[in-house]
């Protein structure tokens, strides 16, 4: 099966309505539309549409086991999708849209493709903050994405990381501009008890807040039970040292605040800053060759665990 006829283009799409009329097309068809959202681009299907789910996960080269977050417009198209307890109420009121993804029991008659749940009786879901994701949906209907970038490498936040990963294996890319968050989002599972998933664009201590009560962490004794806490993920080419005070001969340095380097996350030490940024430097990292890559300690607090979460992972052995 190939993702896209042999030598395919893919259509870079402007955010206008003449734009999004054209990915809605493409979608309608079955085709593979990569969109910007708030958090990182994801790489969208018709969630209801079997063929092309399987397109996707051969697109990506993802392993099958690996579900993927469905997105939706609103509130009420989730409803349709999953049960919502309380807990989950509550978290959507005050988060949604936004970068914080449900994992919920799944409707017996939601019509999601099996592909997308990988089996599992849960659906994660998201209503993305990003307007060009929103007013798309309002077009489509429930848009299953995962991070627009093949299996195991670096989340695109531009829509020329996109290309750069993609480029000819899907139908188009709809230029939405940078994301602003920059990390993917926080996933919650609600089954009742909120169970941390993932850090994310989210920090857990607003969720927390929220439903004035602490989240179990997800993963039993460390057993990764949300695939994308997976090892070895989000890896740029060069292997990657974490905490380095200064770069060794040899070493490419990525600096945080006061600790300088070829290129930083952010040289004034914000957190926010550095989400946004995290992404957009590996893939330079990737551009600038950079075999070997120092990294300047980034703080355990707020969307720094995000950021290190992302960081551990590009450094895990593979
Ligand atoms: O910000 C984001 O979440 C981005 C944008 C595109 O929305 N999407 C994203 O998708 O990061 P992806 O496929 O790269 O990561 C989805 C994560 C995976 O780790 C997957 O295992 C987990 O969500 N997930 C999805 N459904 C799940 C479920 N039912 N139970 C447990 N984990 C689930
Ligand atoms: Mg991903």
């Amino acid at each position: 099966m190939t993702a896209q006829p042999p030598g395919t283009e893919t259509e870079h799409l402007t955010a206008d309505a003449a734009g999004l009329d054209r990915a809605a097309a493409l979608l309608a068809a079955g085709g593979l539309v990569a969109i910007p959202t708030e958090t990182v681009y994801g790489l969208a299907v018709d969630a209801r549409d079997d063929e092309a789910v399987a397109r996707l996960y051969h697109a990506k080269g993802r392993p099958t086991f690996n579900p993927l977050i469905v997105h939706v417009a609103d509130t009420e198209q989730a409803s349709a999708l999953v049960a919502m307890p309380p807990e989950a109420v509550r978290l959507a009121q005050d988060f949604w849209p936004g970068a914080l993804t449900l994992v919920l029991p799944i409707r017996p008659d939601s019509g999601i493709s099996p592909l997308v749940t990988a089996g599992l009786a849960t659906l994660g879901v998201r209503v993305p903050a990003h307007p060009v994701a929103r007013d798309l949906l309002r077009r489509t209907g429930p848009l299953a994405a995962p991070s627009a970038n093949p299996s195991g490498q670096v989340s695109p936040t531009r829509a020329s990381h996109v290309l750069e990963g993609l480029s000819g294996r899907i139908a188009a890319v709809v230029d939405g501009g940078a994301s602003t968050v920059g990390v993917e989002s926080t996933i919650v599972g609600v089954l009742p008890d909120p169970v941390l998933l993932r850090a994310g664009g989210i920090p857990s201590e607003a969720l927390e807040a929220c439903l004035g009560m602490g989240l179990f962490v997800g993963g039993e004794a460390g057993q990764p039970i949300s695939p994308g806490q997976l090892a070895s993920h989000y890896a740029p080419k060069g292997a990657v040292r974490l905490n380095a005070a200064a770069a060794e001969p040899g070493e490419t340095m990525l600096g945080f605040g006061d600790v300088p380097g070829d290129l930083t996350l952010s040289a004034s030490g914000d957190l926010v800053e550095a989400a946004a940024n995290l992404f957009a430097r590996l893939h330079e990292l990737n551009r600038m060759g950079a075999e070997r890559i120092a990294v300047a300690p980034v703080p355990e607090t707020g969307l720094g665990r995000a950021i290190n979460d992302r960081l551990r992972r590009a450094a895990a052995p593979r």
